[in-house]
């Protein structure tokens, strides 16, 4: 379902050397699998997960969603797979402040070519457990709460592939394996697959698979000197 090889990711340091981020020969994930992601802070994570979703463009390599090479689409394209194709759950859950929480969710349809549908909006809100609280604002919201609306939103187009970064970073220990586990249910339920990055030991124990990044990218921190200087 999602194949990543030969991928080669590096930024621009302000003072104009290059940093080589990802290098990662070969990364798997099946359909409807679900993994979690390791690794220390920097070491470029959700720089992974941004090259995914197509957020941020890569150097070399390519990544295939379902057969897709993805990395060969215009910016327009990759916006429409991303919205057709993939959900994305923030440490910050970016919910619009303005609009209820069944607002959001259906907000998360337009994005997409596909029609929004309330009704399909209100059953995955029912699934995450937010039955009664569909026209309530973020604000009324508390924080699991309003995670839980995110997730909602990005499973609302019936992605393939489910990008969560640190989705419970903000959340108490308790309720974080409480959501954790909801994702994980309504993700089986929907037959989407998980690509979860957590620094939690206890989010960590709730997955089968756990890949430490150290372990498929090959990049050991090292800078190049800009070019003037070679
Ligand atoms: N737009 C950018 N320009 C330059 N460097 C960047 C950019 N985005 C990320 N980086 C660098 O890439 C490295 C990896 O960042 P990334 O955010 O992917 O780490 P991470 O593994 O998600 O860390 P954390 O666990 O703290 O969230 C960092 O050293 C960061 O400074
Ligand atoms: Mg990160």
């Amino acid at each position: 379902m999602l194949e990543i090889t030969e991928l080669k990711k590096s930024f621009a340091e302000p003072s104009g050397s290059r940093v080589d981020i990802l290098n990662i020969p070969r990364f798997q994930m099946g359909s409807g699998e679900q993994v979690v992601l390791r690794g220390e802070s920097g070491c470029g994570k959700t720089t992974l997960l941004h090259t995914i979703s197509g957020l941020v463009r890569v150097d070399s390599g390519s990544i295939q969603l379902d057969g897709m090479e993805l990395t060969r689409f215009s910016e327009s394209a990759r916006d429409r797979i991303r919205a057709a194709k993939l959900g994305y759950v923030f440490q910050t859950f970016n919910l619009l402040p303005a609009f209820t929480a069944l607002e959001n969710v259906k907000l998360g349809m337009t994005f997409s070519r596909k029609s929004v549908n309330t009704g399909r909006a209100i059953e995955l809100l029912e699934k995450v457990g937010l039955k009664d609280r569909l026209h309530y604002l973020p604000k009324q919201l508390s924080v699991g709460q309003q995670q839980r609306v995110a997730v909602a939103r990005a499973l609302a187009n019936k992605p393939r592939l489910l990008l969560a970064d640190e989705p419970t970073a903000n959340v108490d220990p308790a309720n974080q394996t409480r959501i954790i586990q909801l994702i994980r249910d309504v993700c089986t339920d929907e037959g989407v697959a998980i690509l979860l990055v957590t620094h939690s030991d206890d989010v960590a124990r709730q997955f089968s698979r756990v890949v430490r990044f150290e372990t498929i990218n090959l990049v050991t921190k090292q800078t190049t000197a800009p070019e003037s200087e070679l």
